[in-house]
């Protein structure tokens, strides 16, 4: 006789076990069993199971962790294919999560694999436009996922995009954040979702600026952004313009050598156009996040490391610098801390916060109770502004223009190292990572959304601690800070 097993959701896994469990309590091997979801067609065989409450079965962690996952697959066995396994591990076969050949842990593989691919390119295509709601602005995206992950990646958009009310909507599901709590619905239409918004030209400006045409390669570009995308991509449309483009401009910058000064290319133009006033980018909309979402943070670090390397039209005060100094930390890091640029000791040693600052800082979060292992350092502006004074080389503040300038490299090493806070210190910082000129001392202590969708905490910069006139106005100013990293941390 076959069993049918009903699911009420195509990816609810406590649904699955609970059924699977009264299966094995009932002696029912796979192959008796048919599944079935709700809703979706019956079978031929309908005996419905009577939920069983019983204790777990006991099965090793990973094959727990790997059917989560696997379960949100499109294929239609995945039920049956996770009830085979679990079968096999209650009847003893122990070691079955570590027999790499077996053809039901390689397909199991399969699935995990193609539902996290899925997963990422969510995080990477989901392009938001702002409508107008009878209660203000909602932001709604259209997406259209190949597996049933729309429940499980919930989180991680409301993670991003705290504090506007969004709703992401595919084919299968809806799901809306309202800034307080998840609800999920059926799937709509791609015409519910307006296809653009006065958005475009930052994204495309955005893409633009990030191109670059020596590092072109198509096979790996297609593979990263498939053509399925490109339709709810604002950026897609210059996509056919730069891969066209790429080989004449490879052809100049040959042409140019390393050393011969660049013109300041069109794309360039295009960006400042659109970028370089920041009262025009709303503060809250997250530009550049989803785009930069990368399945493998270090590799899109490091590109971005190559990608600033190689820019033609740096400021000038790039060449006078000894290096460009990158930010330094754990991907993944908690907090990740934004200064304005690298001062004399950070240029000539090639890392953030090593000179007076940043010894500061570190007696500050040792006090503070953060370790720096929890942490990512970085600086709105990556090369090293002075004025040249006989012996002395004298810290010169960035100004609007070159914070824009670095903003995009900034905000894509925001992206990969996916912090939970952004701690912004100081007025450049603050304006670099929410394109806002906020008061620094009045802003203190407060969380605000930044350009990049992450909470970005303000607080002041730790040279303003240095520049103090008196030392009981230093140890005052220290406290205050040590009790804002603190704040930072606990808010994290
Ligand atoms: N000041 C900064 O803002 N950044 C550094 O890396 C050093 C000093």
């Amino acid at each position: 006789m076959i069993h049918l097993a009903t699911l009420p959701g195509p990816a609810d896994f406590t649904a699955w076990r609970q059924a699977a469990r009264g299966l094995v309590a009932a002696g029912i091997p796979p192959e008796a069993v048919e599944w079935q979801v709700a809703g979706e067609a019956a079978g031929l065989f309908a005996e419905a199971p009577a939920p069983v409450s019983m204790a777990p079965l006991g099965v090793p962690r990973a094959f727990v962790e790997q059917a989560t996952v696997a379960i949100r697959h499109s294929d239609r066995e995945r039920f049956a294919l996770l009830y085979g396994l679990l079968w096999r591990l209650v009847q003893g076969e122990r070691h079955l999560m570590q027999m790499a050949t077996d053809p039901a842990i390689i397909r199991l593989s399969t699935l995990v694999k193609a539902v996290r691919r899925d997963a990422h390119k969510m995080h990477a295509f989901v392009r938001f436009r702002e409508v107008q709601a009878e209660d203000g602005p909602r932001h709604v995206a259209w997406f259209e996922p190949d597996h049933h992950i729309e429940e499980a990646e919930a989180d991680f958009f409301v993670r991003r995009f705290a504090s506007l009310r969004w709703s992401i909507v595919t084919p299968r599901r809806s799901v809306a954040w309202d800034g307080q709590a998840l609800a999920f619905g059926p799937g709509g239409r791609r015409a519910d979702v307006p296809p653009d918004d006065a958005m475009e030209p930052l994204w495309r400006a955005y893409y633009v600026s990030i191109f670059n045409p020596a590092r072109l390669k198509p096979g790996a570009m297609r593979a990263e952004m498939p053509r399925k995308y490109w339709r709810n991509l604002p950026e897609a449309a210059e996509i056919p313009r730069l891969m066209a483009e790429a080989p004449r401009r490879v052809a100049e910058m040959v042409a140019r050598g390393a050393s011969a000064p660049n013109p300041r290319p069109q794309d360039a133009r295009y960006l400042d156009a659109h970028l370089s006033a920041p009262a025009r980018v709303p503060a809250d909309m997250s530009l550049f996040t989803a785009l930069d979402a990368h399945p493998d943070p270090e590799r899109a670090l490091a590109d971005l490391r190559q990608d600033l390397l190689s820019r033609p039209d740096l400021p000038d005060f790039a060449a006078r610098a000894t290096q460009p100094v990158f930010g330094e930390g754990a991907v993944g890091a908690k907090l990740l801390f934004v200064g304005e640029q690298p001062g004399d000791e950070e240029d000539i040693a090639g890392r953030p916060f090593v000179g007076p600052a940043g010894r500061l800082l570190d007696r500050a979060l040792e006090q503070a109770g953060v370790a720096r292992a929890e942490t990512y350092m970085t600086n709105a502006v990556k090369h090293f502004k002075y004025t040249p004074t006989g012996k002395r080389r004298l810290h010169q503040s960035p100004d609007a223009g070159d914070i824009t300038y670095y903003r995009p490299f900034l905000a894509r090493e925001i992206s990969a190292v996916g912090p939970r806070m952004v701690v912004a210190l100081g007025a450049s910082a603050l304006l670099a990572v929410t394109g806002r000129k906020l008061p620094v001392l009045k802003t203190r202590g407060q969380v605000v959304t930044g350009l990049t969708g992450h909470p970005v905490f303000a607080t002041v910069h730790p040279s303003y601690l240095l520049r103090l006139p008196d030392p009981a106005l230093q140890a005052e100013g220290f406290s205050a800070f040590v009790a804002d990293l603190r704040s930072a941390h606990a808010k994290a």
